[in-house]
Order: C-alpha cells, then structure tokens, then sequence
C-alpha cells in the first residue's frame, strides 16, 4: 500500500482529483467507482473545474457508485444519487445511460442486488475505485461482520454510521436504516483503489484498518492485501501511525 501524506483536505482533493483525472486522461474508457459522503466532494469540485477548463472528457467513462439508501426516492436530496447529480454528473458529460448507482427505490432487495452484480460484471469490473472509510472501518456499506461480504447486498446500517450520517438530514430518525451496497469482491478486484481519508476523527480507524490485523471486524482492513492501493489522507487522519 502506498500512502500520499498531504497537509490539509484541499491538498487531498487536489491529489485525489489528479489520480482521476490521469485515470481517464489514460483510458478515455475507464470504468470508475465512486464514493459519496464527505470525504470525495472536494476531489469532484477539482474534477469539474478540469472539465471546465477542457482538461478532461467524460463521454466514454461509466460510473458505478458504492451504495445507496434502501427506500429512499432518488430525487430526494439526501439520496445518493442526487448527491452524485450535484456533485459531479450535471457539471461533466458522463453519459446518463453510463451512470450506476443501485436503486434504493426498489425493496425487492434480491433484484436489486443481483441486477447490481450483473451491472459491474458486464462492466467489465472496475478500473479505479475510490473510497472513503467510515469511523466503524466500513467501506461503501460493508460494516464490520464476521465476515467479508462478496456481493452486492443490503445492510442494516450501524448505530455509528446512522450517527454519522444524521449530519446530513434533519433529525437521526429521517436517516434510513437500510442500504445496499457493492460487496468486498468488486472492491479488491478494483485494478486501482484509492481512498481518503482527512480530520483527527479519522486517525484511530485509520490506524486500525492499516497497522492492525486483516479482518472483516474492519472491513477497511482487507485493501492491505490489495496490489495497488494508494490511501491519500492529511497529517490528521495519519497523526495515530
Ligand atoms: C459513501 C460510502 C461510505 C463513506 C464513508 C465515509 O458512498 O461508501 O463508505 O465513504 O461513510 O464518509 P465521509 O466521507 O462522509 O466521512
């Protein structure tokens, strides 16, 4: 694993919106995993403002993203996909019928997840992922389990990730309890995963997933093993290694 220290979140997103941005720069066909919460907003600002200034081309990208809320409409504007619209796809030109994210509208949970499997596999898997990490270790919405998740599935979400996730809606109780997210395989198979991470509430994760055992109890834990993982954090996400 390789680690990019930086100073503070706009440097990480300087570097992490570059590693993308060479991505498809390199392979104007990249398949790319995409992450939403906090952590990726600042990369996709420097994303869109490469695209503005004729830097980069989207058209022939597609898009899979991590998760979604289960039984959330996806024009609400806590969905994930309205997060991706506003932060990304209205501002590039990737294509519509080029962007994935499950859909959390549907409950039939088998069909859902399974159509997802059959979306990244007929991708192609994915080129580069990108990814955050959550404080419990999760990635996309693998939470800590006793053991590693290979598929797509649905989760209940951790009283630690509902916590901090009510950031983002009015009261706890409107954060929904359920989500489906890409499983750990599509993940590892990713030919480049890159993470960040910023902010002293980051550090003791951050020290657990890389300097302790692998172990689906931090499902972050499993990128040790990946070949080519590049974790781009600031000084204090890294202050505890
Ligand atoms: C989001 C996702 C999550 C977040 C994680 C960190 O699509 O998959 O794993 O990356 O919860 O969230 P932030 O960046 O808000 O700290």
């Amino acid at each position: 694993m390789r680690i990019i220290k930086v100073k503070n979140y706009d440097e990480v997103s300087v570097k992490t919106a570059n590693l993308i941005l060479g991505q498809v720069n390199l392979k104007p066909d990249a398949v790319l995993g995409l992450a939403t919460g906090g952590s990726p907003v600042g990369a996709y600002k420097k994303i869109v403002e490469a695209y503005n200034n004729g830097e980069v081309d989207f058209s022939g990208v597609t898009t899979i993203n991590l998760d979604e809320y289960r039984g959330i409409k996806r024009n609400h504007e806590q969905s994930y996909w309205s997060f991706m619209q506003e932060n990304l796809f209205k501002h590039v030109n990737v294509r519509e019928d080029h962007i994935f994210i499950p859909n959390g509208e549907n409950l039939n949970s088998e069909e859902v997840c399974r159509e997802y499997d059959k979306i990244i596999e007929n991708a192609g898997g994915i080129d580069m992922q990108l990814l955050g990490i959550g404080l419990d270790g999760h990635i996309g919405f693998n939470e800590p389990a006793d053991h590693f998740e290979k598929n797509t599935h649905c989760v209940e979400l951790t009283e630690s990730t509902i916590e901090a996730n009510k950031r983002f809606f009015e009261s706890k109780d409107e954060v929904p309890r359920q989500a489906y997210t890409m499983g750990i395989l599509p993940i590892v198979q990713a030919k480049k995963v890159i993470m960040i991470a910023n902010g002293k509430n980051k550090a003791d994760i951050i020290k657990k997933a890389f300097t302790g055992p692998v172990t689906p109890e931090v499902p972050a834990s499993i990128l040790q093993m990946h070949p080519d993982f590049t974790l781009i954090a600031d000084e204090d996400a890294l202050s505890e290694i």
